[in-house]
């Protein structure tokens, strides 16, 4: 299964892409992961990233591009992949459809009150980047991860107000790939308010339409 999460940040893409990587077999690519690993241990790409994300702004597609193409290429990608985040601007996504051929898109979608109380909440592992939620996925033992026993931060795009840059990122630069695969015939949307089992479950149902 070759698949794209697409939805505004905050949507759930993380969430779901990871619950679709162990049902389906196949790895979750994040291109928003990999970019932070960049930033945290300071190469070229991560401090070429930084500005752009602690200020909302997509990274440029040339830079992400490339990245993606060498992980599109690793062995394990080979069976099928879950893309996280990629791609967000039209550019990406000409660029994806010359490397590989797409099962489906699927796209989240949320209020964007709903959006903002789910970012502003959200705690990360930065050791295996499993994510929390303090009042609706919190962990079991508060701000630590429950699989690594690493202390969890918070994202530096998190703040509020560099939250809602992001949502007008999205709704600029990202938003009009929605009719870019539905008139591809690849889109399926998935109302994503809602425990995040049963939103997995209407994920699994639009992927068999
Ligand atoms: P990225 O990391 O991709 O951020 P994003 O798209 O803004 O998405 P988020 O990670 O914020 O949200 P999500 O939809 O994954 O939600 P999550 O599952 O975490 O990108 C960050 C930055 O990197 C970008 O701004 C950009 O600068 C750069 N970048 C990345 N990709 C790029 C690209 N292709 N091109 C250019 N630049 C790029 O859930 C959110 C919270 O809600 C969590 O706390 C979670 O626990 C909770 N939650 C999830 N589901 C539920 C539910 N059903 N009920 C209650 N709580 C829930």
């Amino acid at each position: 299964m070759r698949l794209v999460l697409l939805g505004p940040p905050g949507a759930g893409k993380g969430t779901q892409a990871e619950k679709l990587s162990a049902h389906l077999g196949v790895p979750r690519i994040s291109t928003g992961d990999i970019l932070r690993h960049n930033v945290a241990e300071n190469t070229d790409l991560g401090k070429q990233a930084k500005a752009f994300m602690d200020s909302g702004q997509l990274v440029p597609d040339e830079l992400v591009i490339k990245m993606v193409e060498r992980r599109l290429k690793e062995p394990d990608a080979k069976r099928g992949f879950i893309l996280d985040g990629f791609p967000r601007t039209i550019a990406q996504a000409e660029a994806l459809s010359k490397l590989t051929k797409l099962d489906a898109v699927v796209s989240l979608f949320l209020e964007p009150e709903e959006l903002i109380k789910r970012n502003t909440g959200r705690r990360v592992c930065p050791k295996d980047d499993t994510v929390y939620h303090i009042w609706m996925n919190p962990p079991k033992k508060p701000g630590i991860c429950d699989k690594c026993g690493t202390p969890l931060i918070v994202r530096a795009d998190d703040r509020e107000d560099v939250v809602r840059t992001r949502i007008e990122t999205y709704e600029r630069q990202t938003a009009p790939l929605i009719k870019y695969y539905r008139d591809r015939g690849m889109l399926r949307e998935v109302y994503a308010s809602g425990l995040i089992g049963e939103i997995f479950l209407r994920t699994i149902e639009a992927l068999k339409a």
